[in-house]
């Protein structure tokens, strides 16, 4: 059996569980190879018997990114594939809508998993509830994830169909309501972003250009091209990555404007901290580990204030 493992991971948490996967999949088969999806061509699954796709999760799904590669592809004539992410505290309408996309692109849907991972969203608390994960003990549940979606997709092949999960039930969560008001808002999630030209270090520096999942910045070209037109993003933010990278300043987002005219809405349409009540049920389900005293976790420190020096975010070696 070849497997091919194509994963998105724009902070490292992803990168670190698709690997793991890698491991043990390469344990029980023949071949296994693993691309980070800017490496990928859609033609390249055609080599493959199995495939396995991973994203953060991202507004409840996966990245804009993951999701253009899946729409371009084929007709996969019942391929196997299996799907895994790591997530902060509001993972619910992932697999529902994942799965369902996946399938109409022709796939069988073999096995489906997700982890707990490291948040760095620009207005959620730094450190934050899920800070240090995955560790060491999901690591080594992902290898043996890997293991079994070999097994698993080796019987189904010799008929045992019921090992086929079902597709799963959209989850009714608070998120839903969040999601709904900044969708109806409709702007341009770009639209709180600057990009000053006078401060960039182009052609030295070009992390912008290489990290942005959606090609949205090409600083070669004249006019310099940067960030979307229209919404295409998907996001009603923009992920931000980009400004948190940048190491110059070049790169900006108006924080206070976009605070005036979306936290109110949040409010109104929901009572309490939607955030916080979802990291209190994780928690007291017992799904969630902490692995740092609750206390740490303050709302009143959000990433983009505890980090306020450039650039924000340091890229680890890949
Ligand atoms: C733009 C953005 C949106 C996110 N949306 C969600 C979400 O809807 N639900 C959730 O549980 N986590 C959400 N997260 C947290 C990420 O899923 C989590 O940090 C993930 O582990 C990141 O994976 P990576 O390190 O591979 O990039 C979001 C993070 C970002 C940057
Ligand atoms: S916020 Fe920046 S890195 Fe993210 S998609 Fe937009 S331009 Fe690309
Ligand atoms: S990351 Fe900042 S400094 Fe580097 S190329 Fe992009 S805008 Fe310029």
């Amino acid at each position: 059996m070849r497997c091919l493992i194509i994963y998105y991971s724009q902070s490292g948490s992803t990168r670190k569980i698709a690997r793991a996967i890698h491991k043990g999949l390469s344990r029980s088969t023949e071949q296994c190879d693993i691309f980070a999806i800017k490496e990928a061509k859609p033609q390249d699954l055609d080599r493959y018997d199995l495939i396995g796709l991973g994203s953060p999760v991202w507004c409840g799904a996966e990245t804009p990114n993951v999701r253009r590669f899946v729409e371009s592809l084929a007709h996969q004539q019942g391929k196997h594939i299996f799907t895994f992410n790591t997530h902060g505290v509001m993972p619910e309408q992932y697999f529902p809508a994942v799965v369902r996309r996946l399938k109409a692109r022709g796939f069988t849907v073999i096995g489906m998993r997700d982890w707990f991972g490291d948040v760095r969203f620009q207005f959620a608390p730094s450190p934050y509830f899920t800070h240090g994960h995955p560790d060491e003990i999901e690591l080594r549940e992902a290898e043996t994830f890997g293991v079994e979606m070999a097994e698993t997709s080796r019987r189904i092949s010799a008929g045992e169909t019921q090992l086929i999960p079902p597709v799963p039930p959209y989850v009714l969560t608070e998120q839903l309501l969040v999601l709904a008001e900044f969708y109806r808002a409709g702007r341009n999630p770009h639209g709180y972003m600057r990009y000053d030209e006078k401060k960039c270090l182009y052609p030295k520096c070009r992390l912008c250009m290489d990290h942005c999942l959606m090609d949205y910045i090409d600083l070669s070209v004249e006019p310099r091209r940067f960030g979307s037109e229209g919404k295409e993003c998907d996001m009603w933010l923009g992920c931000t990555f980009c400004e948190m990278i940048c190491p110059s300043g070049a790169i900006s987002c108006d924080w206070e404007g976009f605070m005036k005219e979306f936290g109110g809405k949040i409010h109104a349409a929901i009572e309490g901290n939607p955030l916080e009540n979802a990291a209190e049920a994780c928690i007291g389900s017992g799904r969630l580990r902490m692995l740092i005293p609750r206390e740490e976790v303050r709302f009143d420190r959000p990433y983009l204030m505890v980090h306020n020096k450039r650039p924000r975010f340091k890229i680890e070696n890949e």
